[in-house]
């Protein structure tokens, strides 16, 4: 019953017969300022799938849409020169997808693997806690133990970071929830970006702490921060 129930949502995503309906319902969707995403071309769907099975095996925080920027972003920055790093990997749901993405390329993960750390008076205390999303990096390093060249920094960055001190980075992703890492991270990674390089983060939209970091961080500098259709945003360095 399931797998003909697949076939028909296959059928109903791909078919051109109802590609008018889909429209239609996209358009919809739009003026009710709800988030879209499409699936109607190979390599979207492709992506799509990689994200659904991610979000089966392991626990996530990042919308469909907002999963699918991070993915793009990894793939199409390749071909600048660098490694590619996250600060704030939890489960390695996030890292697992940059994996997938980033071909040949070196990643390096920084967490905590203890949850959030304290808050500054820049957050918003109802939406985290210190000790908020506590992972293992034993599980972590299992779950992406099939990739090569992925290294793992347990530990409070940028405390973390001196092993890394000297590389530069054609993508980093933030997604760190608070003010005082997210300023820190910019910081540190900004001066190490090539050209043309990403920084891409998570809730500028939804997290004030991220937001004044990334605003005040951005004031001296050229480039813009672009907000994305769900709470991220990115600055492509100039
Ligand atoms: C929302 S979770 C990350 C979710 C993950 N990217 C995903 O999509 O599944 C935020 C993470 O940031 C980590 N974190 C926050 N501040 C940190 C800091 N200063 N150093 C290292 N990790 C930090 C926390 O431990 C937590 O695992």
């Amino acid at each position: 019953m399931k797998k003909i129930a697949k076939k028909i949502i296959k059928w109903a995503v791909h078919t051109k017969m109802l590609s008018f309906l889909r429209s239609s319902v996209v358009t919809i969707l739009r003026d009710a300022n709800l988030a879209i995403v499409r699936y109607d071309d190979a390599e979207r769907s492709k992506v799509f799938d990689i994200i659904r099975k991610v979000k089966k095996e392991n626990e996530m925080l990042l919308s469909d849409n907002e999963a699918y920027q991070v993915f793009m972003a990894v793939k199409r920055t390749k071909k600048i020169n660098g490694d590619i790093a996250e600060v704030g990997s939890y489960r390695g749901g996030s890292a697992k997808l940059i994996c997938e993405a980033m071909g040949n390329k070196t990643l390096h993960l920084f967490d905590t693997f203890e949850g959030l750390p304290g808050l500054s008076q820049h957050d918003n205390p109802k939406q985290f806690q210190k000790g908020n999303y506590s992972a293992s990096l034993e599980d972590v390093k299992s779950y992406l133990r099939k990739y090569q060249n992925v290294h793992f920094y347990k530990g409070l960055f940028p405390t973390t970071a001196d092993p890394i001190k000297n590389n530069d980075f054609s993508f980093v992703h933030l997604d760190l929830d608070l003010h005082k890492a997210t300023l820190e991270s910019l910081d540190f990674f900004y001066p190490r970006m090539n050209k043309g390089g990403v920084i891409l983060s998570h809730d500028y939209i939804s997290a004030p702490g991220v937001r004044k970091a990334f605003d005040n961080f951005f004031k001296d500098k050229p480039e813009p921060i672009i907000e994305m259709s769900g709470t991220q945003c990115l600055i492509v360095k100039l």
